[in-house]
């Protein structure tokens, strides 16, 4: 095809999308008047190939997803394999081997603790499940030493200012990002969201203590992500919090589901960030990387209690599934991804990496016009604060935006949120790509403070 048909495509297929896309997140109109969006025509690695030719670097592992990199070659041999054989089928009444072959695999790795897998297909479903899971548990559990008063109702949860858990309404209710919230404020369940722990711990423990004294015997779980709080700005908190929240849950009754659908697969250098505590959650939901970036695949994962609360007359049913839970292609690409970690010693690869990550956000917190630079893991990140740089106010106000502007002029992909600058690239992202991503970032964080060397 010539340059001129490939030229003529693109702009084709921008205004096919404007016609008919409705994007997420976005604001159709200005999109519409002012946005030229990428066209990716392909991926390979950690790299994003534009319609137009362009490279890009994805800094963002499109949505936190391609953690192995996009089109991992034995990812995608497993997609084709298995679409040879079967697409899909249901979970109900049937079975088969890609679902049984991951759900074993997957519990090789998982947490300690839990030792049961329920398949959904997105983050927010594997933990809209857990919700109603630990409803449904506090209604059906055996009284136990932990667990002494008799089953009832608890149907009040908690969770963390700034949290965020996916899109669904019982989800909604747990986030802690008003801009999330807002328009469904008047019709999600109520929920006692602690301050953040990323923002001070012991304000956070002692309102986590105080909630389950006053409401005692009301709440069924505790929701967290743990160590990083994603969406709400990657704010990094202490494993701390999560050893002493397990003890106040554990001597409550009180369920602790932990959400690794961002921080699970390796981001925060471990395994799974619960990996870096000394603590069992009751439920773990997991997505994104679980699948490679491949396609929709999630799980809840559950502690033998919880599962066996739902067991003997079919009252006690767990009365929810969703089509295509377990899929067989998303279960063949999910169990491959276990191996290629495995083979591929994906997270002894990390450490370098997160070294190199670890320097480069050091090095930008000297800035004037940044905040809070930190890292863990695969994951950086800065908040650019337009008060510090008076001159630029105007220009800072939207600065993230820019810096996600310049660093694509100079092909890298950072998406922002809000004044929050960060990476989270793909977990095997070779070196020299880092490398460029790191530079082509904090030099379009300093351009943006107005920073020009010593
Ligand atoms: C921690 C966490 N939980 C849940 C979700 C929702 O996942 P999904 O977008 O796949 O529904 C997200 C998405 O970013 C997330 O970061």
């Amino acid at each position: 095809m010539s340059q001129l048909d490939t030229k003529s495509q693109r702009s084709e297929t921008i205004r096919r999308d404007k016609k008919f896309v409705w994007h997420p997140y976005t604001e159709m109109s200005s999109y519409i008047e002012s946005t030229e969006p990428l066209v990716i025509d392909r991926a390979a690695g950690s790299r994003l190939f534009e319609k137009d030719g362009r490279v890009i670097i994805d800094g963002n592992s499109s949505w936190w997803t391609a953690l192995l990199g996009h089109q991992h070659p034995r990812l995608v041999k497993a997609l084709t394999d298995q679409a040879q054989r079967l697409c899909h089928t249901s979970l109900g009444g049937v079975t088969h081997e890609p679902a049984v072959d991951f759900a074993e695999e997957v519990l090789r790795v998982a947490p300690p603790g839990v030792s049961r897998v329920f398949f959904s297909d997105n983050g927010s479903t594997a933990v809209e499940a857990a919700l109603k899971m630990a409803v449904q548990f506090h209604q059906q559990r055996p009284v136990s030493q932990f667990r002494p008063q008799s089953p009832g109702s608890r149907t009040h949860f908690i969770s963390l200012e700034d949290a965020f858990h996916g899109e669904t309404m019982g989800v909604t209710a747990l986030g802690g990002v008003e801009a999330f919230r807002r328009p469904f404020g008047s019709m999600t369940m109520p929920v006692t969201h602690l301050p953040s722990p990323a923002d001070d711990l012991d304000r956070s423990l002692s309102a986590l203590e105080q909630v389950l004294s006053e409401r005692e015997g009301e709440i069924a779980g505790l929701v967290v992500e743990p160590l990083i709080q994603g969406a709400g700005g990657m704010k990094i908190y202490d494993p701390e919090f999560l050893n002493r929240a397990r003890e106040l849950t554990e001597r409550s009754g009180v369920l602790l589901i932990v959400d690794e659908v961002f921080t699970g697969y390796g981001r925060t250098g471990s395994f799974w960030a619960l990996n870096q505590t000394a603590i069992q959650a009751d439920i773990v939901a997991s997505a994104k990387g679980m699948s490679g970036g491949m396609l929709p695949f999630a799980a809840t994962l559950t502690s033998e209690e919880v599962y066996r609360a739902f067991l003997g007359d079919r009252s006690r049913t767990f009365m929810y599934g969703h089509t295509y839970c377990g899929n067989p292609l998303g279960a063949a690409v999910a169990a491959e991804v276990l191996r290629v970690y495995r083979d591929e010693e994906i997270l002894a690869g990390v450490q370098a990496r997160a070294k190199m990550i670890a320097e480069t956000f050091q090095q930008l917190a000297a800035l004037p016009g940044v905040e809070n630079s930190r890292s863990l893991g695969m994951c950086g990140a800065l908040e650019l604060n337009p008060g510090e740089s008076p001159s630029r106010k105007g220009y800072l106000a939207n600065a993230g935006w820019e810096v996600y502007r310049l660093a694509l002029e100079r092909g890298v992909y950072i998406r922002p949120l809000g004044n929050v600058v960060y990476t989270v690239p793909p977990l095997n992202i070779p070196e020299e790509d880092l490398e460029l991503l790191l530079r082509v970032l904090a030099e379009s964080v300093m351009e943006v403070v107005g920073f020009h060397g010593e």
